[in-house]
């Protein structure tokens, strides 16, 4: 077992990025957002207009990828840079988040980004936020969440957060593009989103952040 990891999987929308940050405030330890180097890779693969499902090209792009993470001092962001191009507004659209589950189904391509996860963990400790987590890129993590809610509450979520933000949305739009990522991400043959061995399964549809936040700290101060 390495000590002091808690990883954080579910689908998109679930709640994961709030809740890891929460946890790496309350706890001190850094955190890993895995999902931006999968949406780093798609748009660098759009970038340089190579099709999403080559996977040959996808996995050498996922090689020698370029890419640094610069702490925002404004806003307190980290945000990523590829090629020395700041990607802090395109990276969290709905086409990255695409892009990004279509290159994530390749399996060389995966292969290419485990060390880099591997290297975010440093000691206080580390919180691991994504799909496989759990059960592929931290497997002996002592503990494991696997954080979901229904795509109706994730899609109004997401909705709601747009709003604020002042972007246009669709409520249908949003949850058939969540249901067709879910649904990529589910069936792809490695590293498919399911709850590891031993995981605690919260559904945040009838939760508070708060109310999950409070679960998962009961949970992790049984299990380390
Ligand atoms: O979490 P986020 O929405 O940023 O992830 C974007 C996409 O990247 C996911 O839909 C998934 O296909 C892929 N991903 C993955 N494994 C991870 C993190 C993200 O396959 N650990």
């Amino acid at each position: 077992v390495t000590p002091n990891i808690i990883t954080v999987d579910g689908p998109s929308g679930a709640g994961k990025g709030t809740l890891s940050l929460l946890l790496a405030d309350k706890l001190g330890w850094h955190i890993l957002d895995s999902g931006v180097l999968y949406r780093v890779l798609g748009v660098a693969a759009l970038k340089h207009h190579i099709a999403l499902d080559d996977e040959l090209k996808v996995a050498q792009l996922a090689r020698h990828l370029d890419i640094d993470f610069k702490l925002n001092p404004s806003s307190q962001e980290v945000e990523p840079v590829l090629e020395g191009d700041n990607l802090a507004g395109l990276i969290r659209t709905d086409d990255a988040g695409q892009a990004a589950s279509k290159v994530a189904v390749i399996p060389a391509a995966r292969e290419a980004l485990l060390e880099r996860q591997r290297e975010f963990y440093r000691l206080p400790g580390l919180v691991a936020d994504g799909r496989d987590m759990g059960t592929v890129v931290f497997p002996d993590a002592p503990v494991k969440i696997f954080l979901t809610a229904s795509a109706e509450r994730r899609a109004e979520r997401r909705y709601k957060q747009l709003k604020n933000k002042g972007v246009d949305a669709n409520m249908r739009a949003l949850l058939d593009s969540i249901k067709a990522r879910d649904e990529r991400d589910r069936t792809r043959p490695v590293a498919p989103l399911v709850p590891a061995n031993g995981a605690f399964i919260i559904d945040s549809s009838e939760l508070t952040i708060t109310e999950v936040l409070t679960q998962v700290l009961e949970f992790s101060a049984k299990s380390m």
